[in-house]
Formats: structure tokens, C-alpha cells, sequence
């Protein structure tokens, strides 16, 4: 969703603002500007475009670099929520009293998240005599505060002052025509941070924003307002208390986020999984399969249920979390949709260890989950990819998934690590609740981290000239379709929902994930020859009763696609296409969807690229969903 990047320095203010917006184009977004200060005039300069930042770019150049000498800068990546896209309601924002058509502005903000009160507080300012140009909640915010600069307060106690009027969450920067080497930026509730430079300094809602610009970040804190110049970064309660605050490293290269001679970032980090996985085990699991979770500071002995809080491709994560630990520890899992489970009275005591999953570690609905989870006084941990994100400051211990940055709205590589980790999770609950003997723990132990070398065999199979053959004829399938099915049992249920929602977050192909035991009752009535079934085989009980299920689908007319061990007989039968796997990969039945996902990856790329789609931006979806 929307991003934020600020700068203050004398090293290329607008190229560093774009460079920015750049690297926060997967967040999804609509529309792009920028609000500059220059020291020789009394406006703050400011140039916003509907649509891709190519618009904004194109814009600028008409400036024929007349904007060197900018100082400080902010710019916006807004995604809507309160208006349409279109320029007036793009981000900055700029505010004066009785100046009813403000086009430029003594005071520019930009804003993530939502004013929850904007309403009240436009009315009041229209009584004022404030005119509104845009039909966003952000305006409020930057009328606010030019009220104030205008009256002669400085940026700072202006936005201190200004953040006691706001309800909702949100992270602003602001400039000002009168402080031009000066950022100020606050939040509540949504995530900024700020980067530290010589002789210069960095605002970002993301750290992805300054790969490559610095690696040394702060965190402004809840409530905290950050004042940036080139040679300070000042953090203050609002009453103006100086905040001692630690930095923190990050080490993702630039390349981490460069396409590194892939199409598209979703292939790239399709293929990046064996070395996220096994960054992701390092560490926790030595060669002899011995598990190391020291570093949860959590008695997991003291646990009598868990409750796994997340959304999209996480909660998926979450409910292949509940089979595995359900199985291996005889403990009750209940796998909870964030947005549902915030305002569902939830239950839970001080032995409840509630798992909240998130990739970005900023996702609005799994931070009100987690908040609930607090309010029963249960044990929270956070799983995520992101160090330092909100969801790790609101966590009793944290287990961090180290996937790298993950770029492609379409969650591949951090879904896997994420399995990852729930399978270290079972692990210690298992070694905690003495469920499973040492010896059964160490080979799941050793399995597990031959993980990453099942994968590349996998992608190796795959992208084979058999594999390829395969894969087109599967694409070939979908050609026509008008929806389809993903069928899975036992582990492979949470794989088929993963597949389906792969499929129609990119191909917007409607797509049912089922249990294949379950489909007999709802879904069969779409079986025909415009809905491709998708069949994963599992292993023992699971296969044959899934083979069952597809001559189900077969008899009705269904075109079947199965995801099957490499020369599987039955698979081929069934199947015009069949997705091979070594047959090595699925002998752990526990542990084959890390495996069993990457063909449904594959194969909702292909169909998407297939159709001509943009696999790395879907239409209407953002990558970090910051509000509810
Ligand atoms: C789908 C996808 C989303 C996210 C969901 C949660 O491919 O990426 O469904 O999984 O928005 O995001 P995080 O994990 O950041 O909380």
C-alpha cells in the first residue's frame, strides 16, 4: 500500500526520492509525487501523477533540472482508500488558511494510513475557512498544520500539536517553506523508519526504500516525532522530551532487490527459495537434526493450546502449521483469519500461545490480532520476515524467516520459510511435550534441512525439457478456462488454497482451493471443460482416495492437471499434464508441501505471464495490507 521516502542532504534530493518510490513500487499504488523545499523560494515545489511512477519521472524532466539545489524532499506512493486516483487526491498534500485553491503550499505532508476523524476535522476547518481540493482524509492533516506554521509555530511543535487532533493510524512527513533543510515525521501505529547517512539522512515507511543508500536505521516509535536535517536525526516525545534510540544494521544488498537478470521478481524469488530456506533453518538445526530455539526465549512446556493469527498466503502457512503440530505435538491448534478473529471476543489464557504470522510484519489485521491475543493475556510470537517491524515490538519472542526482501505482490519465497518455520515450531512443542521420540525428531530434524536441496531439484525438474513440455501443456489447459479447481488432503489441503489464490492473485482466474474429499459437495457443479482441476497426489491413504476424487471430476469432464512423484503411473493416467516432483521429495509426507508448492507457483506464473498479465503488480492488490 501507500510508501513514504524523505530526504535531506546536498546528494541529489529528487534522485534519491525517486530511487525510493522506486523500490516501493510492489507495495501496489495508483498514483506518485513529490514535495521539495528550496532554500531560494518561499513555496514549497511540488509535482504529483496519476499511474505509474514513468508519469512522474516524465514530469520532472519537463523541470530541466532546475530543482539541483534541492535540499529536502518528500514523496508518496499513495494506494486509495479515501477518494479516487487521480491527481488532486495524490499525496503530498498541501494546506493554507483561506486559500481555498492551494495548489503549492508554505507546508506539504504526505501520509500512510487512515485519519479516522477526518471528517469532524474538515468541517471545523471549513469553518475556518480552509478550502478542500481533494477528497482524501490526508488534507485535514496538512491544513492542520499549515494553520499553525502560519501562525508562526515551527514544523515540529506544528505536527506535535497536530498529532493530538488525529485519531486512526498513520506515519506523515512533512517540509516547510520556512524550515527548507528540515523533515519532521511521526507516526502511530503504521511503520517508518528513519536512515542514517553522512551528511545526510533518510525517512522511509520501508527499509526496502534505502537498500543500497544506507544500512543503518532507527525506529520512530509509536507517538515519537522525528526531526531530520543532513547532519542530525532528533527523536522527541510529542512534548518535546529527546528520545535516546539505538540504531540497527541491515544487510540486504542492493542486488537483493535488483531483478538480477529475471523477467519478473516473482520467477526470481520463485527461484531464491533454496537459499531462503536454508538461510531460514541455519543455525536451528544442525547436521544430526538437532533442533536450537534458544533464541525464543519462551517456555514452550507451558502451553496447553496455540492459535495461529494471519492473513492470505500466511494463514495458509498457519493452517499447514495446525496438521503438523496437531499430529506431532497433540497439542490444539486453531488457525484464525486476523481480520475476523480482532473482533471475535477471542478465548484464550497465559498457557495460550497465540502465532501470528506475517511476511511484512506490518499488516494492520494481524497487529489488532495480536493485540487481542494480548488482551487474554496469551503469549504472542511473531513470525515474519521483516526485522524491526511493528508485529516484533508487540511479540513476547520472535522467529524471523530469512527470505530476504520479497518484492513480487505474490508471496513465494516468504510462504516457504514461513512453512519453514512452523515445521521448527513442531518441532520444539514436540521436544517440549515429549510427543515425539528423540530419534523421530532428529530424522524430521535432518529431513527438514535437506529441504533446500529438494527444492532445487524440484525447480531443476521443472524447468527440464521434460518439465517444460509439461508445464505448457498445462498452460495450454487454461487457455480457455473460466475458473478452476485446486484439490489437496491432509497436508496438501493448505498447498491447493495456496495454489488457487497464487492463480487468481495473478491470472484473476477464479480459483477454488478444496479438500478433494469435500469438493463432491459444492464445487463439482463447475466441473466442465472450461475448469481445469488441479489434483496434488499426497502419499498412502491420501492418493488413492485423491485419485478417487479426480475420476470424480473426470467422469463430469474436467481436464485434470495433477502434481505428482516423477513417473508416477496413476498421476500420468488421470492427467493431460502432470507437474513432476522427485520422487525423494514427497517420501516425508509432513514435510512435501515446501516442495509440492513450487509447480502451483509455476504454474500460476506461466498462466499469468500466459495471458499477458503483469505477474510482479496485480491489478487492485498491495503487498503490506496497512489498513483494515
Ligand atoms: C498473497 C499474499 C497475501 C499476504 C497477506 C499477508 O500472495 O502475499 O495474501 O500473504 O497480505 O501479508 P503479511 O504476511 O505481510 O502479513
Amino acid at each position: 500500500m501507500c510508501g513514504i521516502v524523505g530526504y535531506v542532504g546536498e546528494n541529489g534530493c529528487v534522485e534519491v526520492l525517486m530511487e525510493g518510490l522506486g523500490h516501493l513500487e510492489y507495495r501496489g499504488y495508483d498514483s506518485a509525487g513529490l514535495a521539495l523545499a528550496a532554500p531560494d523560494t518561499d513555496e514549497i515545489w511540488r509535482v504529483r501523477r496519476v499511474g505509474p511512477l514513468r508519469n512522474l519521472t516524465e514530469a520532472l524532466a519537463e523541470t530541466n533540472g532546475s530543482l539541483g539545489g534541492v535540499r529536502s524532499g518528500i514523496g508518496h506512493t499513495r494506494w486509495a482508500t479515501h477518494g479516487r486516483p487521480t491527481e488532486a487526491n495524490a499525496h503530498p498534500h498541501v494546506g493554507a488558511a483561506g486559500n481555498a485553491r492551494a495548489e503549492a503550499g508554505r507546508v506539504a505532508v504526505v501520509h500512510n494510513g487512515i485519519v479516522e476523524n477526518h471528517a469532524g476535522l474538515r468541517r471545523e476547518l471549513e469553518s475556518r475557512g480552509h478550502g478542500f481540493v481533494s477528497e482524501t482524509d490526508t488534507e485535514v492533516i496538512a491544513h492542520l498544520l499549515s494553520e499553525r506554521v502560519e501562525a508562526g509555530e515551527g514544523l515540529r511543535e506544528a505536527v506535535a500539536a497536530t498529532l493530538g487532533r488525529l485519531t486512526g493510524s498513520f506515519a506523515i512527513a512533512a517540509v516547510s517553506a520556512d524550515e527548507p533543510d528540515t523533515i519532521v515525521a511521526a507516526r502511530h501505529q503504521s511503520p517508518l523508519i528513519v536512515g542514517l547517512g553522512e551528511g545526510e539522512n533518510f525517512l522511509a515507511s520501508a527499509v526496502q526504500a534505502l537498500v543500497g543508500r544506507t544500512r543503518r536505521f532507527l525506529v520512530v516509535e509509536n507517538g515519537e516525532i522525528a526531526t531530520i536535517t543532513g547532519s542530525k536525526v532528533g527523536i522527541t516525545t510529542p512534548d518535546g522530551r529527546p528520545v535516546e534510540r539505538d540504531y540497527f544494521e541491515v544487510d540486504w544488498s542492493p542486488e537483493a532487490v535488483e531483478l538480477g537478470g529475471y523477467e519478473d521478481y516473482m520467477h526470481k524469488e520463485i527461484h531464491e527459495q533454496p537459499g531462503a530456506l536454508a538461510r531460514t533453518l541455519s543455525g536451528r538445526l544442525d547436521t544430526e537434526g538437532n533442533l536450537d530455539l534458544s533464541e525464543l526465549d519462551l517456555d514452550l512446556t507451558d502451553i496447553d493450546r496455540v492459535v495461529v493469527a494471519a492473513c492470505g498466503t500466511a494463514y495458509h502457512a498457519g493452517l499447514l502449521g495446525k496438521t503438523v503440530i496437531e499430529r506431532l505435538c497433540r497439542i490444539p491448534v486453531d488457525v484464525e483469519i486476523a481480520s475476523e478473529y480482532r473482533y471475535s471476543d477471542p478465548i484464550g489464557d497465559g498457557r495460550t500461545l497465540v502465532v501470528a504470522i506475517s511476511q511484512s510484519g506490518e499488516t494492520t489485521d494481524t497487529l489488532a490480532a495480536v493485540e487481542s491475543a494480548r488482551g487474554f493475556g496469551g503469549k504472542v510470537l511473531a513470525l515474519t520476515n521483516t526485522r524491526d517491524s511493528l508485529i516484533t515490538r508487540e511479540a513476547d519472542a520472535v522467529l524471523l524467516t530469512h527470505a530476504g526482501p520479497e518484492i513480487a505482490v505474490a508471496s513465494t519465497k516468504a510462504f516457504t520459510t514461513q512453512i519453514a518455520a512452523m515445521y521448527l515450531l513442531a518441532l520444539g512443542l514436540a521436544e517440549a511435550r515429549g510427543t515425539l521420540p528423540e530419534d523421530g525428531r532428529r530424522e524430521l530434524g535432518q529431513e527438514l534441512r535437506r529441504s533446500p536441496d529438494r527444492v532445487e531439484e524440484a525447480l531443476a525438474l521443472l524447468e527440464g525439457e521434460d518439465g517444460v513440455s509439461r508445464m505448457r501443456r498445462a498452460v495450454g489447459i487454461f487457455e480457455e478456462a473460466r475458473c478452476s479447481l485446486f484439490l489437496g488432503r491432509g497436508v496438501s489441503f493448505p498447498i491447493a488454497l495456496e495454489g488457487a489464490l497464487k492463480l487468481k492473485e495473478i491470472s484473476y482466474l477464479p480459483s477454488e482451493g478444496y479438500p478433494a474429499g469435500e469438493m463432491k459437495h459444492g464445487p463439482i457443479a463447475l466441473v466442465d471443460d472450461y475448469c481445469p482441476v488441479v489434483a496434488i497426489l499426497g502419499h498412502g491413504v491420501y492418493r488413492e482416495k485423491t485419485l478417487s476424487n479426480v475420476e470424480e471430476t473426470m467422469a463430469r469432464g474436467a481436464r485434470v492437471i495433477t502434481v505428482a512423484a516423477e513417473g508416477d503411473p496413476e498421476a500420468e493416467r488421470v492427467a493431460e499434464s502432470t507437474l513432476p516432483l522427485p520422487a525423494s521429495a514427497l517420501e516425508t509426507p509432513e514435510l512435501s508441501p515446501l516442495v509440492v508448492c513450487v509447480p502451483l507457483q509455476l504454474l500460476a506464473y506461466h498462466v499469468a505471464k500466459f495471458r499477458g498479465l503483469d505477474v510482479d503488480k496485480p491489478r487492485n492488490l498491495a503487498k503490506s495490507v496497512t489498513v483494515e
